[in-house]
């Protein structure tokens, strides 16, 4: 057994659980690298890692059964009760100017899939300005806050990959007016990956292969950075959780605040109809103990994403698009205790894997925790309709589905309508437009006499 003062307990947890390979190369180590690999190796549960393995390799990994579709609050014109949603806004209008809610962003992903090299907060995405998700994001709060006159705090969940990339984005642009004040960052948790014989795996001569543990590891480390504490000192009792990858959510919704208070839940989330069977939107069901959940697109077998109802339409129409509203103290709940702890979901990809032989590409599992797996461990639950055209242009991709074009027509679209609606004339002329977040966050706040020159690009503030 290999020694080292100060770690002796860590040392003999590895030992007892066989995981030893990873000193295999100890005597080419200096010191400071065998105190790094320690450390890596002190925050391993080794028990939990136990436990995934057996669970990936039996198969019998998050096995979803006994469920059918989910029923949701409908909009008004789709079935939905106007004068119910009025009630819904008025309520959750007095919920947000009493200073009881905040945003949360999950944005821990990197560009790379949009061909970006940086957090993909920092993409630029908007049509004219080229704003990037996190200056509309932020720039949005601001006229949230100053729309219903209260301070509305801002959570970012970042990972170890991007933490410091995010918060130089947010320096270097002056927290896009925000008061940093009202600013928390904190990164995501990191889990062990580990090889088909449920061995830990280095990615480096002193490190451990680790991968950040989903975006459903955001309500533990809401608990453990202590922004949870932070959010109770300041009186906050919802969260309002978005993605970061989608610019058109709308982040402070009062009708979702509204309806999630009139039904008492502990967790709401909002979705739309999906655009085809196999979208790549998570699915919301009900499963047959009563429950509410969400069923990822990947779990979901291609028949059942195909049944139709006897009128055609879709079995499984609602997707759930990330926008979800947490109470704070259910939170609090889950990220105290494991009874609540949420499953973990298994990938087998390939990782590269550092041996002191060298690096090779081998076959691992990768685990991750998706936030909507709380949705079932919640007392009572909310689904709400939104419009596709309202709420969501995810980019995703370069090209193709969800891409970056599709994103920024979207974001058009959306802008040109609130004009529309304002009965404000766009000039004939007018190719690309954009309304800063600053001016309008909904048609209403457009004024009517605002007028567009007869320009190819219109940027209005
Ligand atoms: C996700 C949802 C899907 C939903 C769709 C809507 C999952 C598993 N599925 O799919 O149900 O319909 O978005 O757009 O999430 N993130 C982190 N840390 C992580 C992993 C992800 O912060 O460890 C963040 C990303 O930065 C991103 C968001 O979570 O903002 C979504 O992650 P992504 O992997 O892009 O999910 P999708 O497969 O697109």
């Amino acid at each position: 057994m290999i020694v080292f003062p100060g770690y002796e307990e860590s040392i003999q947890r590895v030992y007892e659980n066989k995981q030893d390979q990873v000193f295999a190369h100890w005597q080419q180590l200096d010191d400071t690298q065998r105190k790094k690999l320690l450390t890596d190796l002190t925050a391993v549960n080794f028990e939990q890692c136990a436990a995934q393995f057996s669970e990936a390799s039996s198969n019998t990994a998050v096995e979803v059964q006994g469920f059918g579709p989910a029923d949701f609050i409908r909009r008004p014109g789709r079935g939905g009760d106007a004068a119910a949603f009025k009630q819904a806004r008025d309520t959750g209008l007095a919920h947000l100017r009493a200073g009881k809610l905040c945003a949360f962003v999950v944005a821990g992903g990197q560009g790379s899939r949009l061909g970006y090299d940086g957090p993909k907060g920092a993409f630029q995405i908007s049509p004219v300005r080229n704003k990037s998700l996190f200056q509309i994001h932020t720039e949005k709060l601001l006229k949230y806050s100053r729309k219903y006159g209260v301070e509305l705090p801002f959570f970012i969940m970042t990972s170890q990959a991007n933490h410091e990339a995010t918060v130089e984005h947010f320096k270097q642009h002056a927290w896009f007016g925000m008061n940093p004040d009202n600013i928390r960052f904190f990164p995501q948790n990191m889990i062990p990956s580990l090889d088909t014989a449920g061995k830990l795996v280095l990615d480096g001569p002193d490190s451990l292969f680790r991968n950040p543990d989903g975006h459903g590891g955001s309500l533990t480390a809401l608990q453990s950075s202590g922004a949870l504490a932070e959010m109770k000192k300041r009186g906050i009792e919802t969260i309002s959780y978005f993605q970061v990858d989608n610019p058109t959510v709308a982040i402070i919704d009062p009708e979702f605040i509204g309806f999630h208070l009139q039904g008492a839940a502990e967790v709401s989330t909002k979705v739309l109809t999906k655009a085809f069977a196999e979208e790549k939107v998570g699915n919301l069901v009900r499963f047959d103990d009563g429950r509410t959940g969400v069923v990822e697109y990947s779990d979901l077998s291609p028949e059942l994403a195909c049944s139709t109802n006897s009128d055609g339409s879709l079995r499984f129409q609602a997707g759930s698009i990330g926008i979800h509203l947490f109470q704070r103290d259910f939170v609090e709940r889950l990220g105290g205790s494991s009874q609540f702890a949420l499953p973990f979901h298994v990938a087998r990809k390939k990782i590269k894997a550092w041996t002191p032989e060298g690096t090779s590409e081998i076959d691992a599992f990768k685990f991750e925790k998706f936030v909507f797996d709380a949705l079932p461990l919640a007392s009572a639950t909310v689904s709400l309709e939104v419009l596709r055209e309202d709420e969501f242009a995810p980019v995703k991709n370069r090209d193709g589905l969800d891409s970056i074009e599709n994103s920024r027509q979207l974001m058009m679209d959306q802008h040109r309508r609130w004009l529309n609606e304002r009965g404000i004339e766009i000039p004939p002329t007018v190719r690309t437009i954009e309304i800063s977040p600053l001016l309008a966050v909904e048609a209403a706040d457009l004024p009517a006499e605002l007028r567009i020159p007869a320009e190819a690009n219109i940027y209005l503030d």
